[in-house]
């Protein structure tokens, strides 16, 4: 006997659950006789697929959703709906393109396989991420002086009293410390000052550690996480992150100094950027300089529109890092390993990568780079 939808009156979730088990097992046995059947098989299925998915009288596609569905109360048409997807997907599946060219007796393996996965569902999305803008900046930096001939170095964040000061120039007690806002390591007061440890406040430890290691000449790029005891606002943050430079070799002048740093800026924000020096004070260069290039927001006006440029304060020129010519009293540390201060001389520079991005992104608050927000990440995706 042929298989006829029956009428429901009986809504429940086992007398669906009946109906649903009767309905596709007549398809499945109306299948076997078929592939079991003699006459021309390929017609024979043809007529099978009719009568379940025919869109005009189909047992799926017409039949169930008049007799099951429609007439549902509203309580059970979801379930009804379910047990109406099952079956569709249960015939459907024998006529999918792969398997309808397999003959009906071998099918089993791929409908199980099939069955496993609905293959109509729309795929997941997986996002495959993007580079934070922090660090596509620092590499970006790192690539310009790569392509000078600069090697890159690292060193350690936790850092003792003195690679981040003494060797640099900072002697103990001397004021130019106070400018670090540094964060100590609690309980290191017994121990001898110079290895008391701290959050290294700049990468320059970097510049002793490398010349220990290295002799010269050298030309190092430091790309590093810093902290300072600096609470968090829109421009600032207790971690941050730079990128130090070092240039060591005989002969090196502050032509050197001025010319490696007008090429990079020039790379990094446009050959139209200007750069310009003014006089500074760091501890472990002298003589020191701050570098300034033409505000890239507003082109040097100080002006967009009829507004004042706010990143560049109206100035036409934006501060982007300190740097000068390595003080001989940093080489007396290393002068064992081939820094004879009458020997070599070199450069230094020091940059703050976050505040190079906020200005090259053009975006006006340092935490939204901290705050790992979706929303804001994938802008930059
Ligand atoms: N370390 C300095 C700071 O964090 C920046 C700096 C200035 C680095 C001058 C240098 C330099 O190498 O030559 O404020």
């Amino acid at each position: 006997m042929a298989y006829t939808v029956p009428k429901l009156t009986d809504y429940s979730d086992a007398a669906l659950n009946r109906a649903e088990e009767e309905a596709r097992s007549a398809f499945d046995a109306e299948l076997m006789a078929v592939s079991a059947g003699t006459g021309d098989i390929g017609e024979n299925i043809e007529i099978v697929r009719v009568r379940w998915l025919g869109r005009e009288k189909g047992i799926v596609n017409k039949q169930i959703p008049d007799l099951w569905l429609k007439p549902a109360p509203k309580e059970a048409k979801r379930s009804v709906g379910q047990v109406l997807n099952r079956l569709k997907r249960h015939v459907e599946i024998y006529f999918h393109p792969v398997i309808g060219n397999v003959p009906p007796i071998e099918r089993q393996p791929f409908f199980l396989e099939l069955q496993a996965v609905d293959i109509t569902l729309p795929g997941a999305r997986r996002p495959i991420g993007a580079e934070h803008p922090i660090l596509k900046t620092s590499r970006e930096i790192v690539a310009v002086f790569q392509k000078l001939g600069y090697s890159v170095a690292e060193g350690p964040v936790v850092e003792t009293d003195y690679y981040n000061f003494e060797a640099l120039n900072f002697p103990p007690n001397h004021p130019a410390r106070d400018t670090q806002d540094t964060l100590f390591i609690a309980g290191q007061q017994a121990k001898p000052q110079r290895e008391r440890l701290l959050l290294r406040t700049h990468t320059s430890p970097v510049q002793i550690r490398t010349m220990e290691k290295l002799r010269p000449p050298i030309r190092i790029v430091i790309p590093g996480v810093v902290h300072r005891n600096d609470p968090p606002d829109a421009s600032h943050s207790p971690m941050f992150n730079q990128i130090e430079g070092l240039a060591v070799d005989t002969n090196i002048t502050f032509g050197d100094l001025k010319g490696t740093l007008d090429y990079a800026m020039k790379a990094l924000f446009g050959s139209s950027v200007k750069t310009h020096f003014r006089p500074s004070f760091f501890p472990f260069t002298e003589p020191s300089a701050e570098l300034y290039v033409t505000c890239f927001i507003c082109g040097g006006s100080g002006r967009r529109g009829s507004d004042p440029c706010r990143p560049c304060k109206q100035t036409g020129w934006i501060e982007v890092l300190g740097c000068g010519m390595v003080d001989p009293n940093v080489f007396e540390f290393v002068k064992d390993n081939g820094y004879d201060p009458k020997r070599v001389s070199g450069f230094a520079f020091g940059m703050g990568t976050d505040r190079l991005a906020l200005l090259k992104y053009g975006v006006d608050d340092l935490q939204l780079f901290f705050q790992g927000d979706v929303r804001f990440l994938e802008m930059f995706g």
